[in-house]
C-alpha cells in the first residue's frame, strides 16, 4: 500500500542514544533539555523571533487564540483541516468563513472584507499545502479595520515568503509537528511570534499559568512538549533539507509527467522557497475526482481529499452557524473541494511508483 505520506523517521540507534540521555537524567518533560534545544534552533527554520514549543499544531492555536484575548467572530477559510474551525468553536468563538483564491487556494482578502463586521476581532488564515496567503493584503485589511492575525502554518515547516521565514507574518504564526508533516516530532507544534509580551502570554498558558511554586495567574492549559518529542525533532532538524530536496525532485517529476493532462490543474505556488509538502490536483468535478481515486485505490495507491468536505459543511455547524455561513455561499472552495486529490509524496517515494501513478491518471483521464 502506498499512502499519501509515510511519516520521516531518524537513524534508530540515534534516537536509542538520545533516549538514553533522557534516562540518565530522569527529567522527561516541562521545559527538558531537548525541548529547550530544539526551541532555539527551529526559528532559523521557521522564523519568529521567539518560538513556542507545545503538545500539536491545534493547541497551538487554541493558545494563539487565547494568547490575543480574541472575542466573538474570527474570518477563516472553510478549505482546511477540521482543527482549524474546532478551535475557533472551543475557544468560544464564531467562525466566520470567507472564500478562497482559485488558483492559490488561500483565503481570499476581497471576500474577507465583505464579511467583516464590529464583532470581527481576527482572522485565521491557513497557508494551504504550505503555500503562502496573501500576506500584505492580510496585513493591510488588519491594520484598517483593527484586527489581529494568525497564520496555520501547520503545513509551512520551512517555506520563506518574499525571502522570510514564513513564521515571521502575522502576530502569531501556529505549526504542526505531527507525524504526516515534512518536519515531525511524533506529535507536536510550535508557536512563533516576534512580540515578547505574546510569547509570555503563551508560555504562560501553556503550562497551567504557574508562575511560582506557590502561584497560578491564570487558567492555563497543558501543553507542554516531552522530552521523547524533542528528542525526535533534533534528530529530524539534521536531515531536513535534504529531505525537502527529495520531495522536490518528486514533487517535480509528478508535474512533468501530468503537466500534458488537459483534465487536471496544479495549484499556483507563491514563493520559489516551498517545501514540497503536498502534491495537490485539481480535476474539473467531483465525479472524476471520485473516480481517479477509487481506481488508485483498488491498485494499492492511496491519495486524500485533502480538504473535502469544507469545513463549513459538517453538519454539526448547523448548530452554531447562520445559512449564510454554509457551504454553498462559496463558489471556489466548494469547487476546489470537490475536484481536489492530494497524490502521494514523502521523500522515500520512489520515482518509478510515481511513473506508474502518472500513467494511471493519464491513461483514465485524457
Ligand atoms: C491545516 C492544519 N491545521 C492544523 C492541524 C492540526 O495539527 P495537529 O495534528 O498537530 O494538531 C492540521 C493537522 O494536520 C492541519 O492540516
Amino acid at each position: 500500500m502506498i499512502n499519501v505520506t509515510k511519516s520521516e523517521l531518524p537513524n534508530l540507534k540515534e534516537y536509542q542514544e538520545y533516549v538514553k540521555q533522557i534516562w540518565k537524567r530522569a527529567w522527561l518533560t516541562n521545559n527538558g533539555k531537548f525541548v529547550r534545544q530544539l526551541e532555539k534552533k527551529l526559528p532559523g527554520y521557521i522564523g519568529g523571533k521567539l518560538l513556542s514549543l507545545v503538545t500539536n499544531g491545534t493547541l497551538a492555536m487554541q493558545l494563539a487564540i487565547k494568547a490575543l484575548n480574541l472575542k466573538g467572530e474570527i474570518i477563516t477559510t472553510p478549505f482546511t483541516f477540521p482543527a482549524t474551525t474546532n478551535v475557533i468553536l472551543w475557544e468560544g468563538c464564531t467562525p466566520v468563513f470567507a472564500d478562497i483564491d482559485p488558483e492559490t487556494y488561500n483565503i481570499d482578502p476581497a471576500d474577507i472584507e465583505k464579511k467583516i463586521t464590529n464583532k470581527t476581532s481576527a482572522i485565521l488564515a491557513v497557508h494551504v499545502y504550505g503555500n503562502p496567503c496573501a500576506t500584505e493584503r492580510l496585513e493591510k485589511l488588519a491594520k484598517k479595520n483593527g484586527l489581529k492575525i494568525i497564520y496555520d502554518a501547520a503545513h509551512a515547516f520551512g517555506v520563506k515568503y518574499k525571502n522570510k521565514l514564513i513564521g515571521s507574518y502575522g502576530d502569531i504564526s501556529t505549526f504542526s509537528f505531527h507525524a504526516t508533516k515534512v518536519f515531525n516530532t511524533i506529535e507536536g507544534g510550535a508557536i512563533t511570534t516576534n512580540s515578547i509580551q505574546i510569547n509570555k502570554d503563551v508560555n504562560l498558558l501553556r503550562n497551567f499559568g504557574i508562575t511560582g511554586e506557590e502561584e497560578v495567574v491564570l487558567a492555563g492549559i497543558n501543553a507542554k512538549m516531552s522530552e521523547f518529542q524533542a528528542a525526535m525533532g533534533l534528530l529530524n532538524l539534521k536531515k531536513i533539507n535534504s529531505k525537502i530536496l527529495l520531495r522536490k525532485k518528486i514533487y517535480e517529476l509528478y508535474k512533468r509527467l501530468l503537466q500534458n493532462n488537459s483534465s487536471l490543474k496544479f495549484q499556483k505556488l507563491v514563493t520559489p522557497d516551498y517545501n514540497y509538502a503536498y502534491l495537490p490536483i485539481l480535476f474539473s468535478d467531483r465525479k472524476t475526482r471520485d473516480l481517479i481515486c477509487a481506481k488508485l485505490g483498488k491498485k494499492g495507491i492511496k491519495p486524500r481529499k485533502y480538504f473535502y468536505p469544507l469545513t463549513n459543511s459538517y453538519k454539526f455547524l448547523t448548530n452554531y452557524l447562520n445559512p449564510f455561513n454554509m457551504a454553498k455561499s462559496f463558489p471556489n472552495a466548494v469547487k476546489i473541494s470537490d475536484g481536489i486529490l492530494c497524490l502521494p509524496l514523502y521523500s522515500e517515494l520512489k520515482l518509478e511508483i510515481v511513473e506508474k501513478i502518472c500513467q494511471f491518471i493519464n491513461k483514465y483521464t485524457k
